[in-house]
């Protein structure tokens, strides 16, 4: 066949088929239960920057779309899509499936006079990994309830399953906890640059749940420990270790004209490792037993993300007892631990998922942290930084972004790296998704985030939907450079304000 539409992430198999395009109206009929008739008017809504009916009490024999659940369709998030000028019929082994389609069928779109239409086509399609993540970090820089959600609708137009929510850090404390109040009364209101931060209420943190279950993402909160815990200081001094103020750390300091960390000070500078709570008082623990145990009750999804990066300023042995004493607190109140690689060298507890965040070229250490948890068998997330970390700038004339992750990542090299050849030993089979970072020293706002997300969460959610690099032809830079370039008008559409990146052939529509 001729070149494959504009889908990203690629579809299993995709396959031209006789007949005319499908066209899609306001009127067009919709056969589907209540749930995935309001998936189906709000995705295609907003893919067509236009309110679409999609009346479901039609008699008529007009050509309908049709959404049906499909026992013949496996494993959970796979579909089958069918377009021709007679219907659409998408089919899916679940909801979340059926979304998936539903995203597919908004790529497929392109604006005609007498409506949208759809190419006639077959795509089979369904995920490589179970897991595909997108990090916020909303501590550095806070961003509002409505950010919030505008990122999870992105992150589930490219069929992502996750939003980890990077709540804690030096710089400030984001969610309040009945348990603890002073956290967000005295330790939010602060962020990078001096800005007026901010915090979620229990309540937001709830809405922020509900608007991505509703679109088939689980939410995985962070609440990192024990180092990036500066902020904890402010509202609980005894229990925060006093800043370790290196010299590299004093040097890069002076090079941006920040105020060093002092105890008891907001920290509104870029520079990390120096914070760590006490974990020589049994009162952390009782703090850390709190925080967690509030947050576990208000978090449906498996999954709490315990940090453990860059622990610079705690005695390694009582980095490894408060790892160690931690996950297993964690896996106690019914939860899957999460950390960052950092805490493989730790003896976590045995059902504790390791999120790597070395390089695509790791070195010895982080390839032992992060094989630590392959050999306890509970897998691994990887987040290779100088591929999907999303902060980092395209190049060296990006305004924003940082480059500490082996220089600037350019579209490409976002795109050209395949999960299991990271690291040898770690196979699919080790490998629980694949997880994009935005961390937000350089970004406070929307329209910073979309800049820097996109193009570049589009490779990361191709590396974890789509089959492996190389494996097909058009799991290729080039097949991926067209079909990105493709979305331009739909991403105009959605509002999405991405990257013009000038490799990327961009169609206007
Ligand atoms: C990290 O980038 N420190 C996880």
């Amino acid at each position: 066949m001729t070149a494959i539409p504009a889908l990203v992430p690629l579809p299993r198999s995709v396959i031209a088929i006789e007949g005319a395009p499908f066209v899609l109206t306001a009127q067009t009929p919709l056969i589907a239960d209540p749930d995935a008739a309001a998936a189906a008017r709000r995705i295609l809504s907003a893919a067509t920057a236009q309110t679409l009916a999609l009346p479901s009490d039609v008699s008529a024999s007009a050509p309908a779309l049709t959404l049906s659940l499909g026992s013949d369709i496996a494993p959970l998030g796979a579909y089958r899509l069918v377009a021709g000028d007679t219907g659409i019929e998408i089919s899916a082994a679940d909801a979340a499936g059926l979304a998936a389609g539903l995203h597919t069928l908004a790529q497929l779109l392109s604006p005609a006079s007498e409506g949208w239409l759809v190419p006639a086509i077959r795509v089979d399609d369904a995920p490589r990994f179970a897991y595909r993540g997108l990090m916020l970090d909303v501590a550095r820089h806070f961003f509002p309830v409505a950010d919030v959600c505008a990122v999870i609708d992105r992150a589930a137009s490219l069929k992502l399953t996750h939003l980890h929510l990077h709540l804690t850090d030096d710089q400030g404390w984001r969610l309040q906890l009945h348990a603890h109040p002073a956290l967000t009364a005295a330790a939010s209101n602060s962020e990078i640059g001096g800005g007026p931060g901010g915090f979620y209420t229990r309540e937001d943190y709830q809405e922020i749940v509900a608007y991505a279950a509703a679109r088939h993402l689980t939410v995985v909160p962070e609440i990192d420990l024990p180092g990036h815990t500066h902020a904890v200081g402010l509202a609980y001094p005894h229990l925060a270790a006093d800043p370790v103020v290196t010299p590299e750390l004093a040097a890069e300091a002076g090079t941006r004209g920040e105020a060093l960390p002092t105890a008891g000070m907001p920290y509104t500078g870029l520079g990390v490792g120096f914070s760590s709570l006490r974990l020589d008082d049994e009162a952390t623990f009782d703090f850390v037993a709190d925080v967690l145990g509030e947050l576990a009750h208000l978090t449906p999804g498996p999954y709490l993300h315990l940090g453990g990066d860059e622990a610079f300023g705690t005695a390694p042995d009582q980095y490894d007892a408060f790892l160690s004493r931690v996950t297993q607190l964690v896996a106690d109140l019914g939860k899957v631990p999460l950390t960052w690689h950092d805490a493989g060298r730790a003896d976590v507890a045995p059902e504790t998922v390791g999120q790597y965040w070395g390089l695509t070229t790791p070195d010895a250490e982080s390839t032992d942290a992060a094989l630590a948890f392959v050999r306890r068998a509970s897998g691994i997330i990887l987040s290779p930084a100088d591929a999907v970390y999303l902060d980092m700038k395209y190049d060296d004339d990006t305004p924003r972004g940082l480059t500490w992750a082996n220089g600037p990542t350019s579209v490409r090299r976002a795109y050209e790296w395949d999960p299991a050849s990271i690291i040898d030993g770690i196979d699919d089979d080790d490998i629980v998704g694949v997880e994009a970072a935005v961390w937000t020293e350089t970004i406070d706002d929307l329209a910073g985030l979309d800049t820097m997300m996109f193009p570049r969460l589009a490779a990361a959610a191709e590396a974890a939907w789509s089959a492996p690099l190389g494996s097909t032809p058009e799991r290729s830079w080039e097949s991926f450079r067209r079909r990105v370039g493709g979305l331009g008008p739909l991403w105009r559409r959605q509002g999405i304000a991405f990257h013009p990146d000038g490799r990327i052939p961009w169609a206007q529509e």
